[in-house]
């Protein structure tokens, strides 16, 4: 019987990681099968039980078990503590390990594109979720100075108060979410990050961008986040403006590149996954990483 790896979150319908995770595994002739466990909030410590099985080589973790999934599972590696989130389990012989894949998983598109040019630079990012913070730890790590915005000025300033041990002087600061903060931010800033879901498809502020593109500077690295639409009217405005843009799917893919390193200790086929991500997203062809 093929060994399972999981995707346990809920809806999963639209996902596409059993497209480019599969695609990763028939690369090396894993006998393995890549399959989605949709579950119910209720119903979180029977699935992981289950992935304890010695036939399940581990997981990915999605929308909205990523905070909850923590209570149950063995150990927790310091990011993902750090973090409060878990996007992948490694079962180890019964023990199941969270980790977090997200931040390696934009710092790895970011360099794609800057050739890591971003240390020492400012970037703005705007949002204060989970996917903000995973965001704002790796730019932490690249070296990078950065300001987070955030609607809710409040939230903003815990994500600070959270991870300013991991910052050095003067490296990470909140700031208020007005058009004239933003302003004076972006004109200094190399690079601009979405981490709200502002833009993204089938929710409210689809065709809806934070920031106003007379405010994106033509020397900016724009990222959104957001996956689906591939570009977003952040993106849009951009591209517009002469920015650089980088969009949500190279993270997508990247993050569970990573993943597929901790299941198997193998190099990810990280171009068979994107040709993967790019063919379940329709757009066979299509440059995912900059234009
Ligand atoms: P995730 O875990 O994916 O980061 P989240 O925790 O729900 O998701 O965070 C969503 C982010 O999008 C938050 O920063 C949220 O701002 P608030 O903290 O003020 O809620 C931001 N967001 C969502 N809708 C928004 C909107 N219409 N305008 C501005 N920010 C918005």
């Amino acid at each position: 019987m093929s060994r399972q790896i999981a995707l346990i979150g809920r809806p999963l319908s639209h996902s596409i990681s059993p497209a480019f995770q599969q695609a990763a595994i028939d690369y090396y002739s894993l006998d393995a099968v890549y399959v989605k466990w949709e579950t119910e909030p209720g119903d979180v410590e029977e699935t992981l039980n289950n992935l304890r099985d010695p036939n399940c080589i581990g997981a990915n973790i999605t929308v909205p078990h990523k905070e909850t999934v923590i209570p149950y599972i063995d150990s927790v590696d310091d990011l993902a503590r750090v973090l409060g989130a878990v996007n992948t389990i490694v079962n180890r012989d019964g023990q199941l390990i969270g980790y977090n894949t997200d931040g390696e998983g934009f710092l790895r598109a970011l360099r794609e594109q800057t050739g890591g040019a971003i240390r020492g630079q400012r970037a703005l990012v705007m949002g204060a979720g989970g996917a903000a913070r995973a965001v704002v730890m790796a730019l932490l790590r690249a070296r990078t100075v950065v300001t987070v915005a955030n609607r809710t000025k409040e939230r903003a300033d815990k994500l600070v108060e959270d991870l300013i041990q991991y910052a050095g002087p003067g490296q990470l600061e909140a700031a208020a979410f007005d058009i004239s903060t933003l302003s004076d931010i972006s004109s200094r800033c190399a690079l601009i990050v979405n981490c709200t879901t502002v833009g993204m498809r089938h929710s409210q502020d689809e065709d809806e961008s934070l920031l106003p593109a007379d405010l994106i500077p033509s020397h900016a690295i724009v990222f959104d986040i957001i996956a689906n639409p591939l570009e977003t009217r952040l993106l849009q405005d951009a591209k517009r403006c002469g920015a650089r843009t980088i969009n949500g799917l190279s993270m997508l893919v990247y993050q569970g590149a990573a993943a597929f390193e901790l299941w198997t200790g193998m190099p990810a086929p990280v171009e068979a996954m994107l040709a993967a991500a790019r063919e379940a997203m329709g757009m066979d062809g299509v440059t995912l990483v900059g234009e």
